[in-house]
């Protein structure tokens, strides 16, 4: 058994004012697991696992109802987040998602709403609209999601520093590529970066695989999971959060768990050395 506290700590978000748990709760995909995903949610919150990733995409809003029975009469406990999708990022059509998020969500702000990914519409159009949401009350903060660093500049020369509250991005040990240009971006813009997948969607390192072994290892001298060591690896900055997806209660407070480990740096040189970060891709890796 591991003798990790379950508290999760937590760190100050990008720009914000706010101080959100280091670990989160996704749910993309929540909706076929629908009861256990509701209790799961539930003692995830219970732990301390308060940081909740949502989106109008995920299940074309049933996720969003998920989360609303979930965060029923404690909605001050947590760190609700949502997006709007690049198909609804006209001004008009913004508004409206956000109210239409807002009512599945049963309540009636956000603490941070995101553009899902960049589409056609103009950035100024949908930041501008985000604007309006927070001076109305009904988003805390915003931010983006898979942008790369010159979608980072554009935005941040739109609405200006100390704005931009996360950058929401693909990020796990096979998949490294924010580490070359946008996490260095986010850090010095003081912009959180929310590792999303951040174990590969379900596709985990296999244990008998040489990147698999050192985790292993790792995981057996804390005695806990390799999932748990690589939660720790891609929380190592003080600038990163992770939202990984679980219906499983004993995989919630493996998680929760995570979020107070700490790994000296050369156990953190022995994962860069087992998963390379590779060359800088053309684009920024998605899913
Ligand atoms: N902004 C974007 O474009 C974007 C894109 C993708 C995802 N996201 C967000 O990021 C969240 C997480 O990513 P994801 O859902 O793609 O997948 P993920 O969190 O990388 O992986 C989920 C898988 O890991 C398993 N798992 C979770 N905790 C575990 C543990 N402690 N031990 C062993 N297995 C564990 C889950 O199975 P069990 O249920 O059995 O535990 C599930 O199969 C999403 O739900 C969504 O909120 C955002």
């Amino acid at each position: 058994m591991s003798n990790l506290q379950s508290q999760v700590p937590t760190r100050r978000f990008g720009c914000s004012d706010r101080q959100v748990s280091v670990i989160g709760q996704g749910t993309w995909m929540l909706e076929d697991s629908a009861p256990t995903a509701v209790a799961a949610l539930q003692r995830g919150i219970d732990l301390g696992l308060t940081h909740i990733d949502t989106a109008e995409m995920y299940g074309q809003g049933a996720a969003e109802r998920l989360v609303a029975a979930a965060i029923k009469g404690r909605r001050e406990q947590v760190f609700l987040v949502s997006k709007v999708l690049p198909s609804n990022a006209s001004r008009r059509n913004t508004l409206k998602a956000c109210e239409d998020s807002l009512q599945r969500l049963g309540t009636d702000y956000l603490d941070c709403y995101l553009l899902h990914w960049r589409g056609r519409t103009k950035l100024a159009e949908t930041l501008g609209a985000f604007e309006s949401l927070q001076q109305q009350g009904k988003i805390r903060s915003f931010g983006v999601s898979n942008f790369d660093v010159d979608d980072l500049d554009e935005a941040l020369s739109i609405v200006g520093p100390g704005k931009l509250a996360c950058n929401q991005v693909l990020y796990h040990l096979q998949e490294r590529a924010i580490e070359h240009n946008v996490l260095p971006w986010c850090q010095r813009n003081e912009v959180a970066v929310v590792a999303y997948s951040p174990f590969g969607h379900g596709n985990f390192p296999s244990r008998g695989g040489k990147g698999g072994s050192v985790l292993e290892q790792l995981a057996a001298k804390y005695a806990v999971t390799p999932y748990q060591i690589a939660l720790a690896f891609l929380c190592r900055h003080p600038e990163t959060f992770a939202i990984p997806k679980t219906v499983n209660l004993a995989h919630v407070a493996a998680n929760a768990a995570a979020a107070s480990l700490q790994l000296d740096a050369d156990e953190l040189d022995a994962i860069d050395l087992a998963f390379p970060r590779g060359a800088k891709p053309r684009s920024l890796p998605t899913i």
